[in-house]
């Protein structure tokens, strides 16, 4: 039998279905193309064509309730502009983003948009820009209460936001003071708790660790952890950094030049992984344990997006290219019975 669990929301004049059985996130074949021509008095005068950027490129990927997907790859490869889909931020020129079932650039336009903005929140790489430096830590957090008008008098309203910097490990005291008097860790804690303020069940996060010094890094993620299991979110986690999601994912989806060229179960992606591509990032972590395999080293420059390489777009970095790969572009193809999808000739033909 299945219950269907009713979730009330905080103001209690409208609530939220959540729907078991389906993965909280579903994402089928999205894409964004960015327009990045010159005016066009520049294209006739110097005879240019447009010129577009496919930043994401068909990705497709589902993420189940109370679970973390990584996604990972070099700067430019789509991370941010995948995140930015994800809550919305961005319109896909192709394909579509479900949060529990519903299609929200439909519920966007909607009269339930308010609703689904709450459910889902982002936290960005640089603490440093996205708090107002102006504003009393009380304000930023509270902020997101107000817009949603989710207290009703300013007393709550401290309450409040004494509880949400409590659960990131800051003392209710921080509320009347500004950014600048925190450190980069505790700025990015601030965020977290700004971020959980409308108790969203989905949190993308881009990079939220990656500006912080590596001792910091490490607490941040285990408040992200202890928050996921205490609350049961779901987390969409962008990082350029492998060792990075090695601590934080379940699932690790791999991106090169707007396109998932691995996804699968984290132990299964360190253990074994199968991509060219995911080999190259893994054997760049100097602290890996190695299977047996040669190592090799991180080789080539990520290719200029605008003309991007034609069939396997990884070919010219690749040790395993041959003539199919330059001609041929490899679908992701799921691996019989493992859960493991691969974008690669050799992998298919048994070459790797
Ligand atoms: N708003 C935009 N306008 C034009 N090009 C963009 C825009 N945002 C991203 N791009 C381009 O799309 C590609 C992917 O960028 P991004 O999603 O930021 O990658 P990542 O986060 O992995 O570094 C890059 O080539 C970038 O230059
Ligand atoms: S398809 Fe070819 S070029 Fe691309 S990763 Fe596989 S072996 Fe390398
Ligand atoms: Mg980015």
């Amino acid at each position: 039998m299945t219950v269907l669990s009713e979730k009330t929301d905080v103001t209690g004049d409208d609530h939220v279905m959540a729907r078991p059985g389906t993965p909280l996130v579903e994402v089928r074949d999205l894409a964004k193309t960015f327009d990045v021509s010159a005016p066009w008095l520049n294209r006739v005068v110097e005879r240019k064509p447009r010129q577009f950027v496919h930043a994401v490129d068909g990705v497709s990927f589902t993420i189940e309730r109370g679970r973390t997907l990584a996604l990972v790859g070099e700067s430019g490869c789509g991370k941010s502009t995948v995140a930015r889909l994800l809550v919305g931020l961005y319109e896909p020129t192709r394909g579509e983003v479900r949060v529990d079932g519903e299609d929200i650039a439909t519920t966007l336009k909607g009269p339930h948009a308010l609703t689904l903005r709450r459910r889902m929140q982002m936290i960005f790489q640089d603490p440093y820009a996205s708090l107002n430096p102006r504003w009393k830590v009380q304000d930023i957090v509270a902020e997101p209460l107000r817009e949603h008008a989710l207290v009703r008098d300013v007393g709550e309203l401290k309450r409040r936001v004494g509880e949400l910097l409590q659960s990131v490990g800051l003392s209710p005291a921080d509320a009347e003071k500004f950014p600048h008097q925190f450190s980069g860790g505790q700025r990015q804690r601030i965020s977290i708790a700004r971020a959980l303020a409308t108790q969203p069940e989905f949190l993308v996060c881009d990079e939220p660790t990656s500006a912080l010094d590596v001792s910091v890094q490490a607490q941040v993620l285990n408040i992200m952890k202890d928050l996921q299991r205490d609350r049961g979110l779901t987390y969409l986690f962008i990082s350029h950094n492998l060792a990075v999601v090695r601590h934080v994912a379940d699932q690790v989806g791999v991106m090169y030049l707007g396109r998932l060229v691995e996804q699968a179960d984290k132990r299964a992606l360190f253990a074994t992984p199968r991509h060219p591509y995911t080999r190259m990032l893994l054997d760049a972590i100097p602290d890996i344990r190695m299977t047996g395999r040669s190592r090799t080293p991180v080789q080539g420059e990520v290719p200029n997006p605008l003309n991007p390489p034609s069939g396997c777009s990884f070919h010219p970095r690749c040790p395993h290219a041959n003539a199919r790969c330059g001609a041929e572009r490899p679908a992701l193809l799921e691996l019989p019975g493992v859960g493991i999808r691969v974008a690669c000739h050799a992998v298919e033909e048994g070459r790797i």
